[in-house]
This record gives C-alpha cells, structure tokens and sequence, in this order.
C-alpha cells in the first residue's frame, strides 16, 4: 500500500519519509503531499508539521492535554500535529484535509472533557490542527471591543484587557487557562453572567476559515452561520481563528467572600435555602456553592458547602443584600474583600493571595489529573430530603464533588433561540459533578469513579430537567450520546444534540447541511447533516 502512494509523493514528502517510514504516518500522507503541493514553502511546512517521528511530537501534543485519563500510552493519537502561525496556513490545512479525507480536529487550550479535540474514540487516523500559536489580542478601548485570537487563553484576555483599563472586563470561565476557540463556540460562562450572560453572548464578529478554505467574518458567512458558532460548537462548522467582542464595565472595586459551612453548621439547610434565592437576587450578585467531601471528625468523610460571590459592588451594599436574601448565611462584613476586577479574576481561580497578576499568562494548568464531569439543569429546588440523601452519598462515595452555578437575571432574558445554547429562563441553577482522581491509580480507579459518578447521575434524576435532560455543552460528556462506532449519525447525533441544544438542534442540522454538506468538520459529538 505504501509502495503504490510513494509514486505520488513530493520530493519533500521523500525527504519527510526518509525518517519516518511509520505505518501511521502513511495515513496522512495523502494529506501532506496536498500540503506541500500548496504555497507554504518547505521549512515553514516543516516549521508546523509535527509526526510522531519528530522529536517534539508528544510535548507539543501533551503541552494541550489538560485531562491525564487522555495521557496514556493506548489513547489514540494524531498522525501529525499542525501549528500554524498564518491564517493561509490554516486554509491550506483545512483544503488538504477536505481533498485527502483525513479526519481534522481542532484544538485551541484543550480543555475538552471527553479529549475530542486531540484524541479520537475510534480507530480512523485523524490530525490535529493545534492553534497555540495564533493567540494575539488587540484590545480597542474608543469602541470597548476587541479581537481575540482562538489560541489565546481566558487568561491572557483578562490580562490585557487590565493592562488597558481598570474598569472593563469580559464575562467568561473562571479558569485562566480556558482556551478561547473551545469556550466561547461552546458558550462560555462565569461570574458575570447575572449581568452580562455568556461569553457568546457578548461576541458581535468572527473570522472563521470554512469548509471550502475561505476565510469568512460575519458578513461573509451570513447570519445562519454566525449564530450557529455562538454556543453550537465552531468544530462542527469551521475553523474560528478568531472572536470579536464586546468589553463591558465593572466597577474600580468588587468585593468576593467563601463561606464555608460543615454539615454541622447546617450546610444541608443552607444549600436548600439557596435555593429559593440564587436565581432571584439582584443582577449584580453571583453567590454559586461548591459541595466538596473532605476527611471529617475521626477522619470520616464528610461534605461541606463553600458559598462562594462576587458582587459589583460594596461591601456593605452586599451584606444587606445578603442580610435580606439570605439572612441564614448569617454573612459578616469581615468575610467580604473588597478588591479590584482582576484581583476577583485571581481570587475565583483559587490563586493565593498576592499572587501577581503575571500569573493569569501562564499556560500551564499546574496540578495534572484525571477527571470525568457531568452537568444538570434545575428548575425547581431539590427538596430537603433530596439533598441530604445527596450529601450522604457524595460521602459514602468519597470522591464525587458538585458545583451548583445560579442562573436568573440577563440569563433568564435572552430568548432561548438567540443562539443555540438553550437553557435560559425558568432554570434556577447549573450542576456540574465532578470526579478527580490520580490517573496513576490505574484502570480499576477510573472505572471506579466514572462507576460512581454514572450511579449518582441516575439518583438525581427526580430533581433535574426532563425531556430532555438537558445538558451544557462546554461540559462535554460523551455518555450523554455519540456517533461513535457507525449507525444512523442523525438519530445518534439527535439524543445528545437535543440535550445540549433543545429546540435548537434542528436550525444547526440546517445550518451544517447547507455549509458542510460533506462534514468535513467532524467529531464524536458533532452536529450531522440532513440525511438526504
Ligand atoms: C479546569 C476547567 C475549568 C473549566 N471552567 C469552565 C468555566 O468556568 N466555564 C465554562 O463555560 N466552561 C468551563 N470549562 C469547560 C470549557 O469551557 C470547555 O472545555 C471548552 O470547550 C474549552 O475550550 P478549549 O479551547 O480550552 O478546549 P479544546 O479542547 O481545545 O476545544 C474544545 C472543543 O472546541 C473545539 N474547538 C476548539 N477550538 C476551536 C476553534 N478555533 N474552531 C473550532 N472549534 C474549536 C474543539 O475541537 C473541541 O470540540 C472548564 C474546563 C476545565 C478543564
Ligand atoms: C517557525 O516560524 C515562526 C514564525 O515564522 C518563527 O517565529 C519560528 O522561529 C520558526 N521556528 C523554527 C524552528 O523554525
Ligand atoms: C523542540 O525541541 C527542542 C529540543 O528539545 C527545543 O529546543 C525546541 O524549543 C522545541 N521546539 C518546539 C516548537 O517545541
Ligand atoms: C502527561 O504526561 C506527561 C509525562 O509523560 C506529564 O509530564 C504531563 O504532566 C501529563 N499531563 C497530564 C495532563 O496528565
Ligand atoms: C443549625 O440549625 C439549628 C436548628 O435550626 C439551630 O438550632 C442551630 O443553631 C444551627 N447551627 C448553626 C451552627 O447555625
Ligand atoms: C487521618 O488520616 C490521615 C491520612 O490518612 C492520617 O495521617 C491521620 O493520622 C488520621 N487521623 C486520625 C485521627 O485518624
Ligand atoms: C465508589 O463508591 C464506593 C461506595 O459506594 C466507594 O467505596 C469507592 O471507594 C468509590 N470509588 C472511588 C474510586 O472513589
């Protein structure tokens, strides 16, 4: 089979093959032989073109990987990895991987929790198209918007956007690392989103390179296809290089507290009490609660709650706020730091105190582990009962965590097909679970957790949305569905599109049939095209 391609090869391709006669590599080099055959001259080619021959290969490939479940030596791994630094570049690669038919996926900060932008739940040989280096922010305070490159990070944002301005911001996730490609196609929230909605929502242009290898910014691509990438997931449509978006303002000062309670202080009946009150407090206030098991009395595991704000404004104006919403929390001025933006943008990432703000520019997530996450929606409180019983499970499992993220204000008045992500008004708040675990625990420890967190999904099943059972898509859960191992894509595609999508799945259907009728870009959980 190799002998029969050979005869097609570049002579560039010969010299690559001289040191890589890898099977794997024979995969992909129809794709590359396209790839040479375009302008890019030889060293830039070699410049972004990494095999697993090449020396960087696994550090290149490894510096995005941000779960270890997917760093093992039998994940799947590309048979070539491409960083472009130039846009053509990035059309060059997206016409070779049409022409050649190889499978192209798309990675920007890596942080999907399934690996689907750099690993593959089937056996096809797929590249990844890895976009570290396309990460310049420009930053235009006379219109307070700007232009974010897809491989730049939450981080970076935030941090040039201080360098400008004490007073603006953008809403988006809480860890600094995030990439912008993945985050803001898939949605996109954080601690501003009482106010402000998603990251998405915020997004007024894009530049996009399409299935035909053209670079395409809202006008270009049409209104259809500029919604479809705002919350559907770009990987089903194209390649966004970069987002146009909309600074907004926060004042010089903010205060935050976390608030801690044990299931000693009450926490079961805080958490209920929460409830009636998180979605409905003023605009400005994010109080979300993180449900964390920890080594109690007599080293017994227990659960404790974290209360956890950040309000644009005073401190004193909060602890009214809160004396009147919920005065069980019983919240002290002592509790509350008034602080700026980007010290919050820190303090919500967990950095310790004083950390400088330097610290938002690095790359590299600092504690490696395996994880598995799941995400729910609720729309009416989790009766008292229900949440002790589970507490009480989260302890006897020892491991499983939960977050629950309120919704209400400027999320609950956009309607719910202005984009495609769907779950606005009526939901009270978002659960992620989590599970972490140290991935050199071996393969009965994974299977353990994932066991446990599968179980504790099935259990809250009374309390959380129905039909569908909703779900977020930057919380990407490949047991909620897939089109993996053959069948009928659109009816797979279906169970978890309505999930993530609701109503909306079926104008994204629309909108990838008309613009990548081949699907072309194409992933374990991606949008299908109509059946014909
Ligand atoms: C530690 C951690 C904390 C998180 N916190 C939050 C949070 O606070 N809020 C929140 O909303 N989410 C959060 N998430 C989820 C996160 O938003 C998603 O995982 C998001 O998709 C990550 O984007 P990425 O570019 O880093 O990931 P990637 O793995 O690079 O990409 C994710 C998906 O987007 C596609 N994609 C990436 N770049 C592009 C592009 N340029 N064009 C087209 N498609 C592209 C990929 O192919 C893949 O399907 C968190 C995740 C982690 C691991
Ligand atoms: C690759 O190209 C980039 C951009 O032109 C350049 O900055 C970098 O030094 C090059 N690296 C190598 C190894 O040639
Ligand atoms: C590749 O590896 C060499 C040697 O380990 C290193 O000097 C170089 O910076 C690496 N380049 C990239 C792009 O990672
Ligand atoms: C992946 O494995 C390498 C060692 O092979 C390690 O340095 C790196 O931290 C790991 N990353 C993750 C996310 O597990
Ligand atoms: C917990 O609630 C009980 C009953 O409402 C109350 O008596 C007790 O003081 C509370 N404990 C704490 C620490 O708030
Ligand atoms: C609790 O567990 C830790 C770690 O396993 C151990 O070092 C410690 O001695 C234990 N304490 C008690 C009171 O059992
Ligand atoms: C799974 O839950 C059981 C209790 O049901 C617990 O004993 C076990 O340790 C849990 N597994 C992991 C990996 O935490």
């Amino acid at each position: 089979m190799i002998k029969t391609t050979l005869t097609r090869f570049s002579p560039l391709l010969l010299l690559f093959l001289c040191y890589l006669n890898s099977f794997s590599f024979a995969a992909s080099a129809p794709f590359l032989d396209c790839l040479s055959s375009r302008k890019i001259p030889p060293q830039q080619l070699a410049n972004i073109t990494y095999t697993p021959k090449s020396t960087n290969y696994t550090s290149v490939l490894q510096e995005y990987i941000r779960n270890s479940r997917f760093n093992t030596s039998t994940t799947p791994k590309p048979t070539l990895i491409l960083t472009p630094f130039l846009e053509s570049q990035v059309q060059d690669i997206v016409t070779c991987a049409k022409i050649s038919g190889i499978q192209l996926k798309i990675r920007s900060g890596g942080h999907d929790y399934e690996g689907l932008s750099y690993t593959s739940k089937s056996n096809n040989p797929f590249i990844v198209l890895d976009l570290f280096n396309l990460r310049s922010i420009d930053i235009n305070l006379e219109d307070e918007t700007a232009w974010v490159e897809a491989g730049a990070t939450l981080g970076e944002l935030y941090y040039s956007i201080w360098q400008k301005s004490k007073v603006h911001a953008f809403p988006a996730g809480v860890c600094t690392t995030l990439g912008i490609g993945g985050h803001f196609s898939g949605g996109g929230y954080g601690n501003l989103m009482r106010k402000f909605g998603l990251s998405v929502d915020n997004v007024v242009d894009a530049k996009i390179v399409d299935a035909n290898g053209r670079i395409l910014d809202r006008k270009a691509m049409g209104e259809d296809l500029f919604w479809a990438i705002r919350g559907g997931g770009a990987a089903s449509f194209g390649v966004v290089l970069a987002f146009k978006i909309n600074l907004i303002r926060v004042p010089p000062e903010v205060t935050v507290f976390r608030v801690t309670k044990t299931l000693e202080e009450n926490a079961t009946d805080l958490v209920h009490r929460w409830q009636y009150i998180a979605d409905k407090f003023d605009k400005d206030l994010f109080v979300r609660v993180f449900l964390q098991t920890y080594a109690g009395e007599k080293n017994k595991t227990s659960v404790r709650a974290s209360f956890i704000a950040l309000f644009l404004g005073d401190a004193n104006k909060l602890v009214a706020l809160i004396k009147s919403g919920f005065p069980e929390l019983g919240l002290k001025k002592e509790e509350c730091k008034e602080i700026s933006w980007i010290r919050s943008v820190l303090y919500f990432a967990d950095y310790p105190e004083g950390t400088p703000e330097t610290a938002l520019l690095v790359r590299k997530s600092a504690f490696p582990s395996a994880s598995k996450m799941k995400s729910d929606y609720v729309k009416t409180p989790i009766p008292k009962d229900g949440l002790r019983e589970a507490l009480n499970r989260m302890a006897a499992s020892g491991n499983i965590w939960m977050q629950f993220n309120p919704y209400g204000g400027r999320m609950g008045e956009i309607p719910e097909a202005e984009i495609p992500f769907p779950h606005r008004a009526g939901n009270i708040f978002k659960i992620q679970y989590l599970v972490i675990w140290n991935e050199a625990g071996g393969a009965a420890v994974e299977k353990s957790n994932i066991e446990n967190l599968s179980k504790f999904y099935q259990f809250m099943t009374p309390y959380v949305s129905k039909n569908p059972r909703e779900a977020f898509l930057n919380y990407r859960d490949i047991n909620i569905g897939s089109t993996d191992n053959g069948g009928d894509a659109y009816e797979k595609a279906k169970v978890y599109g309505i999930k993530y999508f609701k109503g909306n799945f079926d104008r994204l259907v629309q909108v990838k049939t008309k613009v990548d009728p081949t699907n072309l870009f194409r992933n374990e959980q991606s949008i299908p095209t109509l059946r014909k």
